[in-house]
């Protein structure tokens, strides 16, 4: 049994159970995606959930916000997502004429899946005054039917500017947007979506390991529950957990997201100790069992997978017109707030 707070063992065991592919392997197909990289003129975007062979080999590593800036400014002719699904069809929206492809066509997102189109329109036909706020988490077809997108790095900007006369409704990630609603002061009805890598961190874990860890600080995801939350030095997306940590006089962090993150974090801070926050009742499990939050979904791409869709140009986004028609105005609203001072 690992003991509670014995962190760094448990990511070594995270490290042992997913190793790191043979070097001579990794060289090869770096330079093989390389190769296709300059023959497709592709640009290769990565989120900072993805594994580190991606990341490492990546144009640009960020958030959600920072991707779809990315996309929406790229002169290159290919994109290549690695991210998911809801992810590289925003690329696709913003760049109707260029080829986007994903290196896994299933890496979905459970708050994508909580959000069926059908159901959004049918509530949205209870209240003509409704102005729908959509985090970027879900299909294009509920961004189609969205007044305005959010991502965890604008959110709170988003809601700040919208409307003051309409009745807000937040969808699908309802701990974001209980998040939101508490900084803003302002009502909203949330759709009940949760994502379902960021509810299993649980008070009593973090609670644990910062008793082992008193001065580290504690930086968690929005898409975490309230009673997590509430135990936050702060709250941010994943691009600013890095910047925070980075900025911060602190050496430690207790870091409540998806595990994938802690590799930019130790690589642009080599003197700095990050600890994963344990997702499970840690005293009641194997001792070489990892306790690190991974979505399995963002774990889905790997650097065969890229090569392999960049070789094929598949799987390739593909979507009805009149969805990347509609789906382009509540983004480009987005990115014309977020721009703002
Ligand atoms: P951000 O990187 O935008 O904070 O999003 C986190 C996430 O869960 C993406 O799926
Ligand atoms: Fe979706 Fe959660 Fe995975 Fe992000 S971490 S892609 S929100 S399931």
């Amino acid at each position: 049994m690992i003991d509670v707070a014995d962190n760094l063992t448990a990511t070594l065991a995270w490290r042992a159970l997913r190793p790191p592919l043979p070097a001579a392997q990794r060289d090869a197909l770096t330079q093989e995606i390389l190769a296709l990289k300059r023959e497709l003129n592709a640009v290769l975007l990565a989120h900072n959930y993805q594994v580190p062979e991606i990341q490492d080999l990546a144009d640009y590593v960020g958030d959600s916000l920072g991707l779809s800036q990315q996309a929406a400014q790229t002169p290159a002719d290919v994109i290549v997502f690695c991210g998911v699904h809801f992810m590289a069809e925003t690329a696709k929206i913003l760049n109707p004429q260029k080829v986007v492809l994903l290196p896994d066509a299933d890496a979905g997102c459970s708050l994508e899946e909580s959000c069926p189109a059908d159901q959004l329109a049918a509530l949205q036909a209870t209240n003509p005054n409704f102005w729908t706020i959509a985090y970027i988490n879900c299909s294009a077809a509920v961004k189609a039917l969205s007044d305005v997108i959010c991502t965890s790095g604008n959110a709170e900007k988003i809601v700040r500017a919208a409307p003051p006369d309409r009745d807000l409704l937040f969808v699908p990630d309802e701990n974001l947007g209980e998040w939101v609603r508490e900084r803003t002061g302002r009502p909203m009805t949330l759709w009940r979506g949760n994502c379902y890598a960021h509810v299993e961190f649980r008070r009593d874990n973090v609670l644990k390991l910062r008793e082992r860890f008193p001065n580290a600080r504690v930086v968690v995801h929005p898409e975490s529950l309230r009673e997590v939350r509430d135990l936050a030095d702060v709250v941010c997306s994943t691009e600013r957990m890095i910047s925070y940590c980075r900025t911060s006089p602190d050496r430690q962090f207790i870091v409540v997201t998806e595990s994938g993150i802690l590799h930019r974090m130790q690589k642009e801070c080599p003197d700095k100790e990050f600890l994963c926050a344990p997702v499970y009742d840690v005293m009641r499990m194997p001792s070489d069992a990892c306790r690190c939050s991974e979505c399995k979904y963002m774990k889905m791409n790997t650097l065969e997978k890229l090569r392999d869709c960049m070789r094929r140009r598949a799987p390739q986004i593909e979507l009805p017109p009149a969805i990347l028609e509609r789906a382009r105005l509540p983004i480009e609203r987005m990115l014309e707030i977020s721009a703002r001072p």
